[in-house]
């Protein structure tokens, strides 16, 4: 085991994870758990993820129902944590749930009664984080990270491009799209720059957050070794699942007014915030490569997505695992 021993109980470490059940979370658990710590997943709906148990030891993963929303029942996740992780964020609103009172105020709780339980913080922003951005997600991420600076400076940040990974809904989303669609969108051109990041690399960098190996009070930005325009990314997914799309550009304005209808679907499948999201590029900024604040200078080597794209990616072919054998077959005949 890696980790110190808690001083009074003799017992290792416990670690509450806000949002420790999604794509991210399950990941982060994992790494944690791998690490020896105690973990305690805090989430609105711990009974659907009980499946996440076994990720740990008997006892060594426990599930608390928490909403970020609310600060009483933080504070009682909070309750005997060595350290917090704040994952919890939204691509969407719904109901309740807007960015603003999530990746603004909930940050903001999480950070206040952190504070006051005298508990060390990590939190999870995005390289899309811009107080001057037209996307509200974007501007809210920037607004979560002042609120929780302002309140606990140690804090320690992460910025991440966009996740890949088996349950990703970045390659996964354009891989679903190529199943249905006879065409890709690419919209404003496909010229948004993206450097997709492992997520066991970020959860990697996340867990040393917790055994104290990076700086405190820093904002760290994660991004894999490539960096290549959507449209890249929408190339080379459709060469890994052996399907052939044709592309059409779809115009900003176009894109923004098809976005705006479509939003008033209980399910959008793309909406105006995710519009606005894709006018930056998700590139690490040369002020993180020069201070040393990149996965890179933490001592892990980012992992490209070609080598792991496949997979997963490959449930999204004719003929799924067999394709290869059945192009064979097909030779030999
Ligand atoms: N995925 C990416 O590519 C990416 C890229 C950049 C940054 N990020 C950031 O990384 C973080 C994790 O993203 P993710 O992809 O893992 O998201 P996710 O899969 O949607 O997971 C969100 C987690 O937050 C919990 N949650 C949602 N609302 C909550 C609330 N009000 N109170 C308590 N828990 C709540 C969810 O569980 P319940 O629904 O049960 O509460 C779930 O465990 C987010 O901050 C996101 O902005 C993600």
């Amino acid at each position: 085991m890696n980790t110190e021993p808690n001083e009074v109980h003799n017992k290792p470490k416990l670690v509450t994870v806000f949002g420790g059940s999604g794509f991210v979370g399950r990941a982060v658990v994992a790494a944690l758990t791998k690490r020896g710590y105690r973990v305690r997943v805090a989430v609105r709906r711990p009974e659907v993820s009980y499946y996440m148990l076994p990720l740990g030891t008997v006892g060594q993963i426990q599930q608390i129902q928490a909403n970020i929303r609310h600060r009483w029942s933080i504070d009682r996740a909070l309750i005997g944590a060595d350290y917090a992780i704040n994952l919890v964020g939204i691509m969407n609103e719904s109901g309740k749930q807007r960015f603003n009172t999530v990746q603004v105020l909930g940050a903001k709780n999480i950070a206040d009664a952190c504070k006051q339980a005298n508990v060390p913080l990590t939190h999870m922003s995005a390289l899309a984080a811009d107080s001057a951005s037209h996307s509200a997600y974007s501007r809210t991420k920037a607004e979560g990270e002042k609120a929780v600076r302002a309140i606990l400076p140690d804090t320690i940040i992460m910025r991440p491009s966009a996740i890949f990974g088996a349950d990703d809904t970045f390659f996964n989303r354009f891989a679903n799209m190529a199943r249905f669609s006879p065409f890709m969108p690419l919209i404003g051109g496909g010229n948004t720059m993206f450097q997709p990041v492992f997520i066991d690399d970020v959860a990697e960098a996340i867990a040393l957050s917790v055994d104290g190996k990076l700086k405190s009070g820093e904002t760290y930005e994660l991004a894999g070794p490539e960096s290549r325009s959507l449209k890249e990314w929408m190339i080379r997914t459709l060469e890994v699942i052996d399907r052939k799309r044709a592309f059409i550009s779809v115009p900003w304005w176009l894109a923004k007014l098809a976005s705006s209808i479509a939003g008033i679907l209980p399910k959008p499948a793309l909406t105006r915030d995710q519009v606005d999201l894709l006018q930056k590029d998700y590139v690490l900024s040369p002020a993180a490569i020069q201070s040393g604040l990149t996965l890179e200078a933490m001592g892990i080597a980012p992992q490209a997505p070609d080598a792991i794209m496949t997979s997963y990616l490959w449930r999204y072919r004719v003929a799924g695992q067999y394709s290869t054998l059945y192009r064979l077959e097909l030779k030999d005949e």
